[in-house]
């Protein structure tokens, strides 16, 4: 009898309690992790934390290992977004996003018809932002780390002397790029050598560059030799950025975006930033339905979270823009309100055309450029990092003096109101191009709180579409009570208002599911992109352990102790 009771009481907790611990399938440890897009990136990162430094010493080791070990995103020349949370539950934002030089001007990008002239935001010289991404280490360094930065930076410097193997996936993107770096540099730059799996790069110059790093922080970068070099370098290339751009460029702290979700806090990136918003608005859009009950990937939960995001994206490229530059009614945009009325014309049955809710036709290629890192330390400090060059190697404009690419971020500009830049996304006034001024992302570093603790940190690559990754990845854990690796691993979709097509994953989407979402008015896309995003995740289990979600679609690990 106790036995039939204790069955049955175990089936009822089974059936009702769906958010029942989930085994978990990624890499666990018991105090520390890094998730990065390269091994050698989360091996220095934890080497640090076991030298006694804390997560944002850690940070800042990934960081400069992703430069040596990951060229194609990794950066000394671009920028990116850090949200962090303390042990102790204080959380913050840092903003190291690329700035529009000083000689930039609204049309600096258009010809005398008016016309966006092809290729000039995107390749060489002109298209180079002032980059952020050695002012964005030192603030976090400054603010929160704990070793002296010779020591952080010693066994980076090291990689880059002892050099790194090409994977397979290395070897085909330098492959499919080694035209365009001959195009950009001629053909003495470094990467004219066709490298293959197997080969190992060394990189003594950029070593020295960091060593002027290491030894004067930010001066190392923003003024004296590196500084000279650099604007001499760009200019030489008809490219704006001068000395002063650089010394005059600051990291700026910013709050971040913060929203609960059921019973999750997510706090992600703010404007100039994308991220944050947008998803805020998806996640909200669809809180008040029962997704679980829906299923993962059912046609109706893809229906709310494309029909959420056609509209979240519709607002992120009319309104969003530079803080220090445009004003964001974020109040309204974020408000109950509002969002239930955006969803007032939502149906189940059928489709809602972008044409009804925004405007505009355009073609899109995506890309995969940036790339994201996630680290908590053995104290429970959070990092979640975002850092790009933009398109794969930026704008494939490498120093050989000084050891690195420099990132084509001025394409993330609204270059024309109207005319869509190299990820689809179709832009407005409040992302024009001014001098100074940092241009609109869509970089979604988040963290997420589950009844007032650290649960997950999280963050990807993927241009337009990583706020629709991220978000999915969140509702898989959450939603789909997945483990940290299978919410990483799971297909992935993405709309983005404009073009009005939903893009899947070419596997893991049936025929059977696609003809139905056909049927209500979807226009679906398996063709434009192999994969959607490199989620490189962790999440803190029941037990206090660290749960990795390291993506199978790249060479991304996990590593910790
Ligand atoms: N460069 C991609 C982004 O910032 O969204």
């Amino acid at each position: 009898m106790k036995k039939t009771f204790l069955f049955l009481f175990l089936l009822f907790a089974f059936v009702h309690c769906k958010k029942a611990p989930v085994l978990p399938t990624g890499l666990v440890t018991e105090e520390a992790m890094v998730v990065s897009a390269r091994k050698e990136a989360s091996q220095i990162g934890v080497e640090i934390m076991k030298k006694g430094g804390n997560a944002f010493d850690a940070m800042v080791a990934t960081e400069m290992a992703l430069v040596v070990a990951y060229p194609f995103a990794g950066n000394l020349g671009g920028g990116g977004f850090m949200v962090y949370r303390t042990a102790q539950g204080e959380v913050g934002g840092l903003d190291y996003r690329e700035k529009a030089p000083l000689a930039a001007h609204k049309n600096m990008y258009l010809d005398s018809l008016g016309n966006v002239i092809p290729g000039m935001s995107t390749t060489g010289g002109t298209a180079v932002g002032v980059p952020g991404t050695v002012a964005g280490i030192i603030a976090a360094h400054e603010k929160l780390g704990s070793l002296p930065l010779e020591t952080i930076f010693e066994p980076v410097i090291a990689l880059a002397k002892k050099g790194v193997v090409v994977t397979e996936n290395q070897e085909k993107r330098l492959a499919s790029q080694r035209e365009k770096f001959i195009a950009a540099n001629g053909d003495s730059t470094k990467f004219a050598t066709p490298f293959k799996k197997g080969d190992t790069i060394t990189y003594p110059v950029l070593a020295r560059t960091m060593g002027r790093i290491a030894a004067q922080g930010r001066d190392g970068f923003y003024k004296g030799e590196t500084a000279q070099k650099l604007a001499a370098f760009i200019q030489g290339h008809g490219g704006f950025v001068t000395e002063e751009d650089l010394e005059n460029y600051e990291a700026v702290w910013r709050s971040p975006i913060i929203f609960d979700y059921k019973d999750l806090r997510v706090i992600s990136m703010s404007p100039p930033s994308s991220g944050g918003v947008t998803m805020n608005q998806i996640m909200a859009m669809m809180e008040p339905y029962d997704i679980a009950a829906f299923g993962h990937n059912s046609p109706k939960t893809i229906q709310l979270f494309t029909e959420a995001s056609r509209r979240a994206y519709a607002d992120r490229n009319f309104f969003l823009g530079d803080p220090d530059f445009v004003d964001i009614p974020l109040d309204v945009l974020l408000s109950d309100g509002y969002l239930e009325q955006r969803m007032g014309d939502f149906s189940f049955e059928m489709a809602t055309p972008s044409a009804e809710v925004g405007h505009g036709q355009v073609d899109i290629v995506e890309s995969m450029e940036t790339t994201h890192y996630s680290i908590v330390d053995a104290q429970g400090n959070a990092v979640s990092v975002t850092t790009t060059l933009n398109g794969a190697y930026g704008s494939k404009l490498y120093s050989d003096e000084l050891g690195f690419f420099l990132n084509n971020e001025m394409d993330d500009f609204s270059s024309k109101p109207g005319v869509p830049n190299m990820f689809g996304l179709i832009g407005a006034e409040a992302n024009s191009i001014a001098p100074g001024k940092r241009m609109l992302s869509s970089m979604t570093p988040t963290i997420v709180e589950r009844d007032g603790q650290l649960w997950m940190v999280v963050g990807t690559p993927g241009g337009s579409t990583i706020i629709t990754a991220v978000a999915q990845t969140i509702l898989n854990a959450y939603e789909f009570n997945m483990s940290m690796q299978e919410a990483v691993n799971a297909p992935r979709f993405h709309h983005q208002w404009m073009p009005d097509m939903v893009i899947f994953e070419p596997e893991g989407f049936s025929e059977e599911l696609q003809d139905a979402l056909k049927e209500k008015g979807y226009l679906i896309n398996q063709d434009r992109t192999p994969i959607i995003g490199k989620v490189d995740a962790i999440k803190v289990l029941p037990n206090g352990q660290l749960e990795g979600g390291a993506d199978k679609r790249g060479d991304d690990a996990a590593v910790g102790y």
